[in-house]
């Protein structure tokens, strides 16, 4: 299969970085928590990494400069390399406005697949899940991606899921035919009437 002749070819227990990159209220947090209960059910291990609960904890010091935004990435893309190298199936969701932390992480960590979850600002802002966006508008969060902040969309992402139209099912299962297709997590036996040796 062509999506697997540029990379070594994976066991299912090897780990991966799964990182979910896109604007706020894109989906990244309903999608990653769907993939991650659904990996959980198949026994796989893993760990999810989630912009709104790092930083209460991790990166709790950090603003949204770039330099912040940057350096919240830059101590995720470490946990994740830990987790990744020790075979746990990591699932990260950040905004990650910038290409260069983001390419970073995919240098850093062990099998890393960037998912750009492509929202369009139009249906972000009309969601407002947060009420941010609202907030942004009229000026009262500084620095808010996408209003008055930049999203570098991925040029080169494993794989795009276009929110506006693609139900959170359908995502997930894109994302799980994608690492069944690397190897990286076994394929589900359908025995649809078939014998199972
Ligand atoms: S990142 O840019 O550093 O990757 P991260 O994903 O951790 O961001 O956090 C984004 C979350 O912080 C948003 O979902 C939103 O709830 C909150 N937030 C608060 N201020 C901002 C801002 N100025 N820009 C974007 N998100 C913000």
């Amino acid at each position: 299969m062509s999506v697997n002749a540029s990379y070594p070819s994976a066991q299912p227990n090897d780990g991966f970085t799964l990182w979910l990159t896109g604007l706020s209220g894109a989906g990244k947090t309903t999608i990653a928590l769907a993939l991650e209960a659904e990996l959980r059910g198949r026994g796989v291990r893993v760990e999810r990494l989630d912009g709104d609960v790092v930083r209460e904890g991790l990166t709790r010091d950090l603003g949204f400069s770039k330099e912040d935004r940057d350096k919240n990435i830059e101590r995720v893309t470490f946990v994740a390399k830990l987790l990744s190298r020790n075979g746990v199936g990591v699932i990260a969701s950040f905004i990650s406005p910038y290409r260069d932390a983001r390419d970073k992480a995919r240098r850093e960590t062990t099998n890393f697949i960037e998912v750009f979850v492509n929202a369009s600002l139009d249906t972000c802002i009309k969601r407002d899940v947060k009420g941010m966006y609202a907030k942004a508008i009229a000026g009262e969060i500084k620095q808010f991606t996408g209003i008055s902040d930049p999203y570098e969309a991925p040029e080169a992402a494993e794989l795009t899921l276009v929110t506006d139209n693609e139900s959170v099912e359908q995502s997930v299962a894109r994302i799980l035919e994608y690492l069944e297709s690397r190897g990286l997590i076994a394929p589900v036996a359908v025995s649809a009437g078939a014998e199972v040796i």
